[in-house]
């Protein structure tokens, strides 16, 4: 029998159009679309990257392509806040943050974009790494203020680092692992097997790898049942009270499109696993359009309570001081990990909740000082990490992405 396939045409631009594999099989968990093309970046190997340019002068193929592995870490609400200038002349990538882009409501301080900044400089890092390349990060912004969210009478996009690169070393071949990693790893928000635990060993190689690389961060991990109940019962609760309050459930509402939108950035109800009709409800009903049933939301916020709960671990990343730097820092360290453990078959979800709210901050930082015995700092990232109960929440689909040539500005 002979089974009929339908290819979706697209019309690509200019670096999509060559570094994007559209004849490669579509992974299960890539929906088709075009908010979903960017899923299906092209792997190349280390001859295919050199033949699109030189050492001594990348062409903007090439930082192109870094930047699309930029794109695929997380974002808060999958806002994807970035935008690039790509210099071909100095080797280099501008990262501008588009404030517009910044959650009024849930990230007054800019602090989650900050971070989701740093987890997409990760992965493009890690990208050049595979290429023989090594690179220096320069911050150009170090006032909070120009990080916060756009106002009216303020500049909108602020050059916030820049990214240059130059010669390194030449990896193995066998490190293109970290390429796929890279186009598979999502959050998943999925009660999790509790029969799964995490070794000694990872625990140390994963503490290891954040104080090798960054200085002034910090990685903990909690396993214990009692921490583990209690940020779940803190998660439930802050969960029921941003979907109470006007502005975190407007701006939510705004971001947490239909599982069928066709917008290239937010998340949709499927990502928590929300079927059409419930996800159209809820997107409805948080922009104050439709009644939620006080019965919905306290479901929802006990799904949010079994992700914590069942988790394997919770990790949480703290900063020395909370400034722009180790902001970006504690988000190249999230993705880092996030990527360490994708290649071992867990997957994370990221809580902001809790680093964002004064008591959800007290609660973890008085609990890692016993378990630490020493301040940390300030606890910025979150996350837990886990495998699903249930197999089939792992082939939850992607989210979206906008394809590269819509954020990148001309120099
Ligand atoms: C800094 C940051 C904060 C986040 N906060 C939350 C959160 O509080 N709750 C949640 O469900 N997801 C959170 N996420 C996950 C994003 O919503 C998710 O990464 C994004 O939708 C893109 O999906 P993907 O990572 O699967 O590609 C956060 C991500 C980042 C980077």
């Amino acid at each position: 029998m002979k089974i009929h396939t339908t290819t979706m045409h697209y019309v690509l631009g200019k670096y999509s159009n060559k570094l994007l594999d559209l004849d490669a099989p579509r992974p299960p968990d890539v929906p088709e679309g075009e908010p979903y093309l960017p899923w299906r970046l092209k792997v190349m190997q280390q001859e295919e990257f050199w033949s699109y340019g030189g050492i001594h002068r990348l062409s903007d193929t090439q930082l192109a392509y870094l930047a699309y592995f930029n794109i695929l870490g997380p974002s808060t609400h999958n806002t994807v806040p970035q935008r690039f200038i790509l210099s071909s002349k100095t080797n280099s990538i501008t990262i501008v943050v588009d404030r517009k882009f910044i959650l009024s409501a849930s990230d007054k301080e800019g602090r989650q974009g900050t971070i989701s900044i740093g987890c997409g400089i990760a992965n493009m890092l890690t990208a050049a790494r595979f290429f023989g390349l090594s690179a220096s990060i320069k911050i150009l912004e170090t006032k909070v203020e120009f990080l916060k969210p756009y106002q009216p009478d303020q500049k909108r996009y602020t050059h916030f680092v820049r990214v240059s690169f130059s010669k390194g070393i030449l990896p193995s071949p066998k490190d293109i692992s970290f390429l796929y990693a890279m186009k598979e790893r999502k959050v998943i928000r999925a009660e999790w097997d509790e029969n799964i635990k995490l070794s000694d060993l990872m625990v140390l190689e994963m503490k290891r790898l954040i104080s090798k690389r960054y200085i002034g961060v910090h990685l903990s991990i909690i396993t214990d049942f009692q921490t583990k109940q209690l940020m779940a019962v803190f998660q439930e609760q802050s969960m029921g009270t941003v979907m109470n309050n006007n502005d975190f459930a407007l701006e939510l509402g705004k971001w947490l499109l239909p599982n069928n939108s066709k917008s290239t950035v937010g998340i949709r109800g499927s990502d928590f696993g929300l079927s059409y009709k419930s996800g159209v409800r809820f997107h409805k009903g948080l922009l104050r359009k439709q009644r939620l049933q006080p019965i919905e939301i306290q479901n929802f916020a006990k799904g949010e309570k079994d992700i914590v709960r069942s988790a394997s671990g919770i990790g949480v990343i703290s900063v020395e001081h909370d400034t722009p730097e180790l902001r970006v820092a504690a988000g190249e360290g999230f993705e880092d990990i996030a990527l360490y453990l994708h290649l071992r078959g867990y997957f994370t979800s990221i809580h902001a909740a809790t680093t964002e709210v004064d008591i959800g901050t007290a609660l973890i930082k008085a609990r890692l000082m016993v378990y630490n015995r020493k301040d940390e700092g300030r606890p910025t990232v979150v996350f837990v990490i886990g495998q699903p109960k249930i197999a089939q929440d792992k082939l939850r689909s992607h989210s979206s992405r906008p394809m590269i040539e819509d954020i990148i500005f001309r120099s």
